[in-house]
């Protein structure tokens, strides 16, 4: 017999999980698998988190194997698919809203209420995570096979600005690398299994969400606007972007909402109204709303997030209220599907509420 990949797969279906009692080819666990002479490869692709008779399975594909006729040697690779519960994009239509500020804290937070959490910065554009979260260094890869996220307060982290030579260097990024870096970012890091991975989406998300829910499912997104009407005409758009790749909009979070002063006085600096405004044109509810507050800043460019600094402060509570109410209104929301294009040529669609 000839060796070909085809013929090697069908000889793998015979090796059975007993776990799942099904063959291995038939879960999907069989990748890369190629023929080099007499030398095989391939590797073994296997879910995190769940039960795993490695040992064993990895002694019955070699011995499986090694019984063709014209196979010498088997290299077999394991490689550890993460699982995400749930996928939870921050985004907005601008930059400068807090998109990072609330990405951080609300991870922290969900951290905090005992869950199991991942944040990656894929704001390729203006990764602002490691210095948020006052980690610097370079991921190393265990096994050669994936990567391993640098840690920080309990979370798992990964940003492109861990793997910049310079963090100040611009990276300039088409469509299409920009998807692939995302893609690698999913695939190729050892999250393991995460309860909420939460992504920092980078500003004018068009595209990046639609990659997104081309490739996992996203269980839903969080909208960060400012209460001016100025800004929230781009966050509408996002709204509608999300809405158009079938993202649900799992709620809105107002930033900046207002400021007290030290004589306990309320201003509403940037006028009010605009999460709201959001909010019901997403038809999602309004998850909370931020103060403009100095620690906050502070906090940020310490490195030490406000929810971690400071949990208790006001301010940290508010964000603690945002996790809450976003785990409440995950639990109901399907995750989403393929997206279905709009050919409706606009007909039947929701005016953008936008005042003049
Ligand atoms: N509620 C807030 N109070 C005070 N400063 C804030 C607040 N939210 C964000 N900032 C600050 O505003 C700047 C922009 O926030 P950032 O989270 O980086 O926005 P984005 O990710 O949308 O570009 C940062 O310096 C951040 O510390
Ligand atoms: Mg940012």
């Amino acid at each position: 017999m000839d060796l070909s990949v085809a013929a090697l797969e069908a000889v793998l279906a015979t090796v059975v999980d007993p776990d799942r009692q099904k063959p291995l080819t038939t879960l999907g666990w069989i990748r890369d698998l190629a023929i080099t002479g007499t030398h095989v490869t391939l590797t073994l692709a296997f879910p995190s988190g769940e039960p795993l008779q490695r040992e064993f399975l990895d002694r019955e594909v070699q011995r499986t194997l090694l019984a063709v006729k014209d196979v010498a040697t088997v290299k077999l690779t394991w490689r550890e698919l993460s699982t995400f519960k749930n996928i939870i994009v921050v985004m907005s239509g601008k930059g400068g809203v807090g998109k990072s500020t609330v990405a951080t804290n609300l991870t922290l937070a969900l951290h905090r209420a005992g869950h199991r959490v991942g944040l990656l910065d894929a704001d390729i554009y203006g990764p602002s995570i490691p210095t948020m979260l006052g980690v610097m260094g370079r991921p190393v890869s265990l096994d050669g096979v994936q990567i391993e996220p640098l840690e920080r307060f309990g979370v798992k982290l990964m940003s492109i600005g861990f793997l910049l030579e310079d963090p100040r260097s611009a990276v300039i990024w088409r469509g299409p690398m920009l998807a692939g870096a995302l893609q690698q970012f999913l695939k190729d890091v050892h999250w393991g299994t995460l309860d909420y991975l939460v992504l920092d989406l980078p500003p004018g998300t068009g595209d990046v969400a639609l990659t997104l829910s081309q490739q996992v499912k996203v269980t839903g997104a969080v909208i960060v606007t400012t209460p001016q009407q100025v800004a929230t005409d781009d966050v509408f758009k996002s709204v509608a972007m999300c809405q158009k790749v079938n993202i649900p909009v799992l709620g809105v979070v107002e930033n900046m909402s207002f400021f007290v002063d030290s004589a306990g006085v309320r201003h509403e600096l940037f006028g009010s109204g605009g999460g709201a405004a959001v909010a019901s044109f997403a038809n999602a509810p309004l998850l909370g709303q931020v103060p403009m507050e100095q620690s906050i800043r502070e906090c940020g460019d310490r490195g030490t997030p406000i929810v971690q600094a400071a949990p208790s402060s006001a301010a940290a509570q508010v964000f603690v209220a945002i996790a809450e109410r976003l785990v409440e209104q995950i639990t109901g929301v399907e995750p989403a599907a393929a997206p279905v294009i709009d050919r409706s040529g606009g007909t039947g669609k929701r005016r953008l509420p936008l005042v003049g």
